[in-house]
């Protein structure tokens, strides 16, 4: 069924891995928006859980999220090699060098099978682009099936293997983006051309993110034609977001023009904000995600631990001087009355 009229508020919760959080999705699903549970890191029965506990709170819609990822089995050598880059990070902190792992993410078929099994009314995917197969498999479950697409071409794809709604996700936008069919470097559209492009491409609801922060940002995307705003950084001072305390601070202390895009993290481009692990890792030969992201996942947590922003993942989107503390249903609800308030002064204006 079409989440987006069921709605009260048309504000989607990103999902944001490692940010967000069940509690932060259920917030915003009650407040009348809609949350989405992060489910890149979980397993099969960790999906079936969250999916459950979710209906039993409410009967509003959420979507659970994915980042689809194929498997990979580098070779020995690839790994000690990236590891042995990583080394001095780990030991300028006293941490010992990781062994080489024996697995780099979360089996994506198997979070597939368990999310037709759970049945939440909404999933969306991004990384990669399902088949026409296990789309139908989604809906023959009663799933809303939203698809991630930074590019007008990604969105025709989606489109075509049946998506009911894509998320146009521009650049400004923090954390990993949905890139697949070309590199980051063609794949670096604005929120406002690439929703624009995106809606007049296909026929299915457009959702816009990346870049909306507050009231205005959500007026200016229904203004559009948006059916709905997803709104990730916003989120990440909410009380329900994950973030560290450093994190947390470091978003708070953000100069002006914070973020930029690195592979150091992970192997894939992602927005944060800048540090010294991303300036110096800046050019220097990084395996490809998921391989680099679980190699750094110690380094990182440590570094959360150990209270040293050097080198965490601070993800965070160009506009994250907005972001502002606050219980999660209420911003949502604070965003729609400014967005009706900013589109009452424009219809005085137009009028
Ligand atoms: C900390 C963080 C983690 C993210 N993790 C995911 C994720 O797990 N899945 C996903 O599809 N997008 C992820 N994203 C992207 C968001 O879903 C969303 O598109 C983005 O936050 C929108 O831009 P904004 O941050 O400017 O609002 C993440 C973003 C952030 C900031």
């Amino acid at each position: 069924m079409n989440p987006f009229e069921r709605m009260a508020i048309p504000i989607i919760q990103a999902p944001m891995f490692g940010a967000s959080t069940q509690a932060m999705a259920l917030a915003v699903s009650r407040a009348g928006g809609m949350g989405q549970f992060a489910a890149a890191g979980s397993t099969a029965d960790q999906i079936e859980t969250a999916v459950a506990e979710m209906k039993r709170d409410t009967d509003a819609p959420f979507a659970v999220n994915f980042l689809m990822t194929e498997p990979v089995r580098p070779d020995g050598a690839e790994v000690d090699a990236a590891l042995q880059r990583l080394k001095p990070w780990y030991d300028a902190r006293g941490l010992d060098l990781p062994s080489a792992p024996n697995t780099f993410a979360q089996d994506f078929d198997a979070q597939l099978a368990a999310v037709i099994r759970a049945a939440p009314s909404v999933a969306s995917f991004a990384f990669s682009i399902l088949t026409a197969e296990q789309v139908a498999a989604l809906h023959a479950a009663d799933i809303y099936v939203i698809g991630t697409a930074t590019t007008v071409a990604e969105a025709r794809a989606w489109a075509q293997v049946g998506a009911d709604a894509v998320c146009a996700q521009g650049m400004e936008a923090g954390g990993h983006r949905g890139h697949f069919l070309k590199d980051v470097e063609q794949s670096l559209i604005g929120t406002m051309a690439l929703v624009s492009t995106v809606r007049a491409a296909v026929e299915v609801p457009v959702v816009a993110a990346g870049g909306i922060m507050d009231g205005r940002g959500v007026a200016a995307a229904l203004a559009l034609g948006a059916a709905a705003a997803q709104m990730g950084s916003a989120f990440l001072l909410a009380n329900d977001s994950a973030v560290s305390p450093t994190w947390r601070r470091a978003i708070e202390e953000a100069p002006d023009d914070a973020t930029a895009l690195t592979r150091a993290f992970s192997g894939r481009y992602a927005r944060g904000i800048e540090n010294e692990f991303m300036r110096a890792m800046q050019g220097e030969e990084v395996p490809p995600y998921p391989i680099q992201n679980r190699l750094t996942q110690p380094l990182r947590a440590a570094a959360a631990r150990a209270d040293d922003p050097s080198v965490m993942s601070l993800w965070a989107g160009q506009a994250i001087k907005l972001a502002r503390p606050g219980e999660a249903g209420d911003l949502v609800q604070r965003w729609w009355d400014e967005a009706k308030a900013v589109a009452k002064e424009l219809a005085a204006r137009t009028a």
